[in-house]
């Protein structure tokens, strides 16, 4: 079978994370969240009082930041170096997932000081190809060569009853409406931005995974890229 790199884009809660982390499994390919990558930076930049839009402090960050995904039977977990704000191969997988991250994320990644230093690491991680990255502007902007482009959708109910079940089940209380408002507004914000809006790119197979199980998604993509490997 072909080193294939292969992307996964849509909205939050469209499903991506269990889909890719699935296909990898399944394909014994390396899984790579590119969200994280925005959130980590998110991370540091809150921790450190800078507002989203200060591009000369995010420049600062991006300059010195070094992160690093490790696979653990728990799944793939982030590290995160930054000298100058104390950080020294931190995990931070946990600390990035709530919904301040979540926001402050989605605002930080309109800014291109970030994007275009986020670029060339996800570029790095793609060489040598058998990956699977999920993101907004994987197929558009990262790896427009892709050899394989997916764009997960689902309307906008069925998505945020999915990451409030999800927030539920880690105890973190935010109710359905606060939730679905959130996601609302984060989309807006990710497909109205000027640089590498959210959109799928003309060459993805678009799949709506709002009346189908996580598992026929799966089953829907293997077919589509076994095709392509052959
Ligand atoms: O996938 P996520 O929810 O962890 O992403 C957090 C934010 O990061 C999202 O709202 C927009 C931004 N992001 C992006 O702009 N481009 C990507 N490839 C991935 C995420």
């Amino acid at each position: 079978m072909k080193r294939l790199l292969i992307t996964i884009d849509g909205p939050s809660g469209a499903g991506k994370t269990t889909v890719s982390r699935r296909l990898a499994e399944r394909l014994g390919y390396t899984y790579v969240d590119t969200g994280a990558l925005y959130r980590a930076v998110a991370l540091i930049a809150l921790s450190e009082g800078c507002a989203p839009d200060d591009d000369t402090r995010l420049a600062e960050i991006c300059r010195h930041l070094v992160l690093r995904f490790e696979n653990s039977s728990k799944g793939p977990r982030l590290y995160a170096t930054c000298l100058p704000v104390g950080m020294d191969g931190d995990d931070i997988t946990e600390r990035i997932r709530t919904p301040e991250i979540a926001m402050f994320a989605s605002a930080v990644s309109a800014r291109s000081v970030v994007r275009e230093y986020l670029l060339g690491v996800q570029r790095e991680m793609g060489k040598g190809g058998c990956v699977i990255f999920e993101g907004r502007d994987m197929g558009t902007v990262v790896f427009p060569k892709a050899d394989i482009k997916f764009y997960l959708d689902a309307d906008l109910d069925t998505r945020a009853l999915r990451r409030y079940e999800e927030l539920a089940a880690r105890h973190a209380g935010a109710g359905l409406a606060e939730v679905r408002e959130a996601m609302k507004k984060r989309d807006e914000d990710d497909s109205g931005r000027a640089i590498a809006p959210l959109r799928p790119a003309n060459d993805a197979i678009r799949i709506d995974s709002m009346c189908l199980e996580i598992e026929q998604v799966v089953e829907a993509i293997l077919l589509h890229i076994r095709a392509q490997a052959k």
